[in-house]
C-alpha cells in the first residue's frame, strides 16, 4: 500500500530479524526522546522478543511497517488480539518517527490495525500516549476517545544511599505484618506451587481497572506456565517475592520484578497483589521493600527499576512513594468503539 511516497506492509513478527528489530526499536526510541519520555533506549533483542512472545507465549498478531522511499522505516504498529479474555479487544501500540509525522502515516497505521481488528470480530480498540506529546491530539482526530485515565509510570533508583532505606522500611512493615515468611522464587514457578500462585495472580483483578467494559484476567496453572515460559523465552528473568502465611500455610501475596537479561540496567516491575483475607498488614510494603533489598544484593547490574500504577490505585501508589519512587511520565488511555460491518 502507498501513502504519499511511503509504503506500508504488514510483516510477519516471526520473521523479523535483528537488523530488522533494532530499526523498530529505533523508532520507538527516538519517538520517545522527542515527545521529552526519560525511557531507557529499548533495545533490538528486546524488541524483537517483545513482539515474538508477547506474555500468552503467541507473537503479535499485526506488526506493520511504513518505509520511506530508501526503504528506511519511518513508522510502525503492533495489534494485540486477546484470546483468553477480552476477546472482543484489540490493543494498539504504535510510533512514527518525528520527522515522518504529520503526514498521514499514523492515520494509514492505524486504518491496517483497524481493518485487522474488525475482520477478526473486535468491538474495541485500546490504546496510550504520553501526556504532553502529540499522541493525545493524533489520537482523537483519528476517532479515539479519552478514558479520563492514565497510569504513572515511577521510576525507583536503586542507589547504594537508598540501600538503608530499604531495610528500615522492610523492618517497619515487618514489625507490623506478623505471621508471614517470604519466599524468592527466580524464573519459572515449580510445578509444586502453581496452584497457589494462580490465586496470587488472580488477586490483581481486584486493582481498579481503566475502563469499566474491560475484564479482569482469567488465571489458570496453564497461563502461569504460558506467561513464565514467555518470560524465559524473553530472556526477562521473574524475580517473585512471595508472602506465605505461617500459621495457615496460605500464600498471601506475591510482587514480581522482570530483569531483561539483554539491558538489566532499568527492571520493570510486574504485579504486586495481596490477596484480600491478608490485606492492611503492610504485606505490599513488605514484599517490595524485600524485592528491592534483593535485587540490589544479587544483581548489582540493575540501577533501577520502573512501575506503572493506575491514578486511582491509591494503595499502591502509597507504597511506591514511601519507596521513594518518581513519577516520570504520564501515560494516558485512549479507545475506540469499532463497527462491525
Ligand atoms: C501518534 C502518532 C503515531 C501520529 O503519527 P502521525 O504520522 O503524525 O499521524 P497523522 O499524520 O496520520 O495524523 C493523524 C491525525 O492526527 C492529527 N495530528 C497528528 N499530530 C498532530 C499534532 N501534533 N497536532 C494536531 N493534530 C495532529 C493529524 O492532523 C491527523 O488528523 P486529520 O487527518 O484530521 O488532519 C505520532 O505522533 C507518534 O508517533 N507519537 C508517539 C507514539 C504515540 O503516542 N502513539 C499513540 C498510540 S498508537
Amino acid at each position: 500500500m502507498f501513502n504519499g511516497g511511503v509504503r506500508i506492509e504488514r510483516i510477519d513478527p516471526l520473521h523479523l530479524d535483528l537488523d530488522a528489530a533494532d530499526e523498530l526499536a529505533a523508532v520507538v526510541n527516538r519517538a520517545n526522546e522527542a515527545d521529552g519520555v526519560p525511557f531507557p533506549q529499548v533495545s533490538g533483542p528486546e524488541q524483537l522478543m517483545y513482539l515474538q512472545l508477547q506474555s500468552d507465549g503467541r507473537p503479535v498478531d499485526g506488526l506493520w511497517v511504513a518505509r520511506d522511499d530508501d526503504g528506511r522505516v519511518v513508522g510502525r504498529a503492533a495489534l494485540q488480539l486477546p484470546l483468553r479474555d477480552n476477546t472482543d479487544v484489540a490493543l494498539l501500540r504504535g510510533a512514527v518517527l518525528p520527522e515522518a509525522r504529520r503526514q498521514g502515516l499514523g492515520r494509514a497505521l492505524v486504518d491496517q490495525a483497524v481493518t485487522l481488528a474488525v475482520e477478526a470480530g473486535r468491538r474495541r480498540m485500546y490504546t496510550s500516549t504520553f501526556l504532553g506529546s502529540p499522541g493525545a491530539t493524533a489520537l482523537t482526530a483519528m476517532g479515539f476517545t479519552s478514558l479520563g485515565t492514565y497510569d504513572a509510570v515511577r521510576r525507583v533508583e536503586l542507589d547504594v544511599e537508598s540501600e538503608a532505606r530499604w531495610h528500615r522500611l522492610y523492618a517497619e512493615a515487618r514489625a507490623h505484618a506478623g505471621d508471614y515468611e517470604l519466599v524468592h522464587l527466580v524464573g519459572p514457578t515449580p510445578p509444586d506451587m502453581l496452584d497457589g500462585l494462580v490465586a496470587l495472580h488472580e488477586a490483581i483483578n481486584d486493582a481498579p481497572l481503566d475502563d469499566p467494559d474491560m475484564e479482569g484476567d482469567v488465571w489458570t496453572v496453564e497461563r502461569v506456565q504460558a506467561y513464565d515460559s514467555a518470560m524465559a523465552r524473553r530472556r526477562q528473568t521473574v524475580h517473585r517475592v512471595l508472602a506465605r502465611h505461617t500459621p495457615s500455610g496460605e500464600w498471601a501475596g506475591m510482587s514480581m520484578l522482570c530483569v531483561d537479561e539483554f539491558s538489566p540496567a532499568v527492571a520493570f516491575q510486574e504485579d504486586t497483589s495481596v490477596v484480600r483475607a491478608h490485606r492492611g498488614r503492610r504485606l505490599g510494603l513488605l514484599m517490595k521493600a524485600d524485592m528491592l533489598r534483593w535485587v540490589s544484593r544479587e544483581r548489582p547490574e540493575v540501577t533501577a527499576t520502573i512501575t506503572w500504577n493506575a491514578t486511582t490505585n491509591h494503595h499502591m501508589i502509597a507504597v511506591n512513594e514511601k519507596l521513594d519512587a518518581t513519577v516520570v511520565a504520564r501515560n494516558a488511555n485512549f479507545r475506540r468503539d469499532l463497527e462491525q460491518p
